[in-house]
């Protein structure tokens, strides 16, 4: 069964609940990465086009203490939103009472107004995080239609979106969520051959679910990043200092039997004796590391193996960078995965977020995927292949 999405619903003159994840990184109060709140402006554009009043609301950060709240208020986010949307957003700096209950009752067709981090209510109980039934019913006592876009917390199941979908009439994906379910779950679950993933990031830990799923759907599996030396060390292979899991070795060697060749490995490193950007590098084989050095990025043999199978790929899911991408001696690893992935022309390319989608956004490759996803821990459950708490939440039609 579908879920239900945006075209399914009426929504002239209602009030519409807008969940979103507007979990956006932040230096001293400048949002630093806006991709999660310009994925989001069609369904709020949609909704405000079709005469919705639309209260908009997300988390952001985690709040421990009262002193937290200062750091991580909504109000420079609305701003922001404001400004991208090109009409004014009203700022309700509470999460519950009469003012909220006001505002959203003074809201008029086409009208929208954001309240504050769901987190606050975490101070009381993790009211939010707990998914409390009354903070839910009360959420959805506030409008008439509930709609969640925010694919970045579809894998929690709390207050703001399990919460409020179990107490409204009403409840649909909005189009950004919508866009992720059909790029990532069609990738995965009903992927044109051949499926190639691209697997990086530091850990195996991180990784050992998508492996573990990936391994009965890909055709191949590329591995870059910091995960490489501890499979490379599975098999008794000398990889220096580099980053390793020593308790995950014989978790490793269990992956590599089980995929046999579908699981690639890299055949060559950019090796260094220190984690730094200026400490000499060099370029050696994988048999090649000595016990004083470390590798930070992956060698252009493997490159050009990577690229070589990359060319026949028709569907491609990237999650993890495949080097130390922040330091330049050690970006041409990510680079060149992103350069062979924007020239696959009849390729879908997605990008599984976290730390490879904002390598690809900042080196200057947004347009040439066919997607990058906004969810991180959200990306990884669902290429794992778990249920999203936030999407079953919601009515199917
Ligand atoms: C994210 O950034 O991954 C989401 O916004 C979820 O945030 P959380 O890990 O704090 O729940």
């Amino acid at each position: 069964m579908a879920i239900k999405t945006l075209k399914d619903l009426q929504v002239k003159g209602k009030t519409v609940l807008v969940r979103v994840d507007f979990n956006v990184p932040m230096e001293s109060g400048v949002i630093t990465d806006d991709n999660r709140i310009r994925q989001a402006l069609p369904t709020l554009n949609a909704l405000l086009d079709q005469a919705a009043k639309v209260v908009c609301f997300s988390h952001l950060g985690r709040v421990k203490s009262e002193a937290d709240k200062a750091s991580l208020s909504m109000k420079p986010i609305a701003e922001a939103l404001s400004e991208k949307l090109g009409r004014p957003v009203i700022f309700v700096p509470e999460t519950r009472g009469t003012a909220l209950e006001a505002a959203v009752k003074e809201l008029k067709a086409g009208e929208i107004l954001m309240f504050e981090n769901t987190r606050f209510e975490d101070l009381d109980g993790k009211k939010e995080s707990k998914n409390d039934p009354e903070l839910g019913r009360y959420w959805a006592s506030l409008g008439d239609v509930f709609v969640n876009d925010a694919f970045g917390t579809a894998h929690r199941a709390h207050a703001s979106n399990v919460g409020i979908a179990s107490n409204i009439a009403e409840s649909a994906a909005g189009y950004l969520l919508e866009k992720e379910i059909t790029f990532i779950g069609g990738a995965v679950d009903e992927p044109k051959r051949p499926f190639v993933a691209i697997l990086g990031g530091a850990k195996v830990s991180d990784k050992i679910g998508v492996i573990n799923h990936l391994i009965g759907k890909a055709d191949k599996i590329l591995i870059g990043g910091g995960m490489s030396y501890t499979f490379l060390k599975s098999q008794g292979i000398e990889v220096g200092t580099s980053l390793v899991e020593d308790d995950k070795l014989q978790l490793a060697q269990a992956l590599l039997e089980k995929a046999g060749d579908k699981l690639v490995l890299p055949v060559d490193f950019k090796i260094t004796t220190e984690f730094s950007n200026t400490s000499p590098v060099r370029i050696g084989d994988y048999t090649d590391i000595k016990p004083d050095e470390m590798g930070l990025d992956i060698g252009p043999k493997t490159l050009a193996h990577y690229r070589e199978i990359l060319q026949s790929a028709v569907t491609v899911v990237w999650n993890g960078p495949v080097g130390v991408f922040e330091m330049s001696n050690f970006a041409s690893g990510t680079i060149g995965i992103c350069e062979t992935l924007a020239h696959l022309e009849h390729a879908t390319t997605i990008i599984g977020g976290g730390d490879s989608a904002s390598a690809a956004i900042n080196l200057g490759f947004e347009s040439a995927f066919s997607h990058i996803s906004t969810g991180g821990g959200a990306s990884l459950e669902y290429l794992e292949g778990k249920a999203l708490p936030g999407v079953t939440c919601l009515d199917t039609v």
